[in-house]
Formats: C-alpha cells, sequence, structure tokens
C-alpha cells in the first residue's frame, strides 16, 4: 500500500507524521472519509464541500485547490488499485512547538491521505444480514458537526459495541435522545410507518450519505420527518438503521440485544440502501 503524506506518495509501512504535528498533540485536524465505487468517489461534492466547511469553522488554511486535492486522491486510487473502497483525507493544523495557540501563517497544513479496497461483495453479504448496536451515553464535546479528529468518545464506544459483538455505537443526550452513531447518522421507521433521522445541529455531525438519503426519499414519496427519536422509540420502530461513507445504509437488527422488528433487515431499509448506492456510484 502507498500513502500521501505532505506532497509525497510513500510506502503505508514508512508513511509518518512529526511528533510535533498539531493532529497528534491536539487532535488540532479535520478529516473526510469517501466510499468508493466502481473506481468513484461516491458523493464526492458533498464531502469536499464539507471538508471546506471544518477547515473554515476551525481556521485551518486550504492546504490546497479542490480540483489539485481531487488529482492526489485519484492517484492514490491508482497507486492502489482501489476500484471498491474508502479514501481516507486529514488535514492538521500542521507542524509547530507545542503551544495550545495556533501557529504564524508561515505554518502549511499537513495533508494525509490513504486508500483501502474493500471486499464489496463481503459487505453486501453483511448488509443483507444486519447490524446490533449498542447504545451509549453522550460523553463528546459539544462541536460534533466540525468532523475533526478528536474521536476518543467515538473510539471507545465503538469498543464497546466491538465487545459486545454489536457493529456500532449510538449516542444518547440526556433526553433519552439518539443523536447519533459513534461513525454514521441513525434512522428509524417510525410506528406509524414515517421515516425519521433527528435534525442537525451542533450535536451531530451533517452526513453526507445522510444528505444524499434524504433527497432519495423525497424522490420515493415515502413520509419523511427531520425529528429526533428516543431510545424507547427506536427499540419499538419497524426499522433502524445508519448511514455514512462506511456502512452506506445498513440496516440495524438488534439495539442493546433487544430485536428490532422481527430481527431481520426490514423491506425499507434495504430498499433504500439499492436506491443510495445506485444514486451515488
Ligand atoms: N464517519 N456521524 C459521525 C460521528 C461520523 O463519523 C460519520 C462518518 C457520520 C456519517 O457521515 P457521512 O455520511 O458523511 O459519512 C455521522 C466516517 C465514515 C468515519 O469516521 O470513518
Amino acid at each position: 500500500r502507498i500513502a500521501y503524506v505532505n506532497g509525497r506518495f510513500v510506502p503505508h509501512r514508512d508513511a509518518a507524521v512529526h511528533i510535533e504535528d498539531r493532529g497528534y498533540q491536539l487532535a488540532d485536524a479535520v478529516y473526510e472519509v469517501w466510499a468508493v465505487m466502481d473506481g468513484r468517489l461516491a458523493d464526492a461534492e458533498g464531502h469536499f464541500a464539507r471538508l471546506e466547511r471544518s477547515l473554515g469553522e476551525l481556521k485551518i488554511r486550504q492546504p490546497m485547490s479542490r480540483r489539485a486535492l481531487e488529482m492526489v486522491m485519484r492517484e492514490a486510487l491508482r497507486r492502489n488499485r482501489v476500484r471498491e473502497g474508502l479514501i481516507y483525507l486529514q488535514v492538521s493544523r500542521g507542524v509547530a512547538p507545542r503551544d495550545h495557540a495556533f501557529p504564524g501563517d508561515d505554518v502549511a497544513p499537513a495533508v494525509v491521505i490513504t486508500a483501502k479496497s474493500l471486499d464489496r461483495a463481503a459487505v453486501e453479504a453483511k448488509a443483507a444480514k444486519g447490524v446490533g448496536v449498542v447504545t451509549v451515553a453522550e460523553n463528546r464535546w459539544g462541536r460534533c458537526d466540525i468532523k475533526t479528529v478528536g474521536l476518543l468518545p467515538n473510539a471507545l464506544a465503538r469498543q464497546q459495541a466491538k465487545e459486545a459483538g454489536a457493529y456500532e455505537a449510538l449516542f444518547v443526550d440526556e433526553l433519552g435522545m439518539i443523536t447519533e452513531g459513534a461513525a454514521s447518522n441513525a434512522w428509524i421507521l417510525d410506528q406509524d410507518g414515517v421515516l425519521r433521522t433527528r435534525d442537525t445541529n451542533a450535536n451531530i455531525l451533517r452526513g453526507i450519505t445522510r444528505r444524499t438519503l434524504m433527497d432519495v426519499i423525497a424522490e420515493t414519496g415515502l413520509p419523511f420527518q427531520e425529528r429526533p427519536f428516543t431510545v424507547e422509540e427506536a427499540k419499538s420502530a419497524k426499522e433502524v438503521f445508519v448511514t455514512g461513507a462506511g456502512s452506506l445504509v445498513l440496516p440495524v437488527v438488534s439495539i442493546d440485544g433487544q430485536k428490532v422488528g422481527d430481527g431481520a433487515p426490514g423491506p425499507v431499509a434495504t430498499r433504500l440502501r439499492r436506491l443510495y448506492i445506485e444514486r451515488a456510484r
């Protein structure tokens, strides 16, 4: 495997950043993940737009133009022979002697890109079975709308899910409402047959998959509301699923060990997965 690090393609095992990279020391960095389907970036535009927004919110300079980034990313896919998989892009504020406040404008942002292949058939086989999730108390910072690498709470939540034999953890706020997954947005088909995902404020990431799926749903004419839901509503929903570049649209068949519906992926989530993949690829 080959990684891109600050202007150079290097063997993955030798790819390293400086010990005083602010991403490493302070989580002062943002990232994006695109699904790669048929060799192309899924939802390319949305992820670039969110990257630019995340950089802007943290006042990190654009490391290069969108066109230049796209060229480097295409080259990363080519060198790694990725046609089906994921591409990861991280931008940190750069390397500077440790100091909490930002360094001067002379410090250039640091860019890292990695790409990996996925076995699409295996991924689809997993989606056809559905996945389990666990709920965990929301303990992240107040700006979950910025896609930063400050992911320790997310990593701990995912580990908790893994130890419970589940795929994803869903965060629950102090009102008992599900905010989102550790690396996905959460949806239900409620008992009235209405598709729901919570509205976007600082508490969740504005998922690009979520956004595109909303457009897909509008075309189907299925009832939809941008409205939060409780853990209880999720547990008693007809269907539950999560969305994200890594999950696409993934049916959830259990929550905290309790079956959702009859414990099998529902027809709506299954159909939306197919429609999303058709749209994004
Ligand atoms: N995660 N919420 C969180 C906290 C996320 O980290 C992600 C994506 C999403 C879904 O966003 P999108 O549809 O734009 O991928 C929601 C990526 C895939 C990751 O961290 O690997």
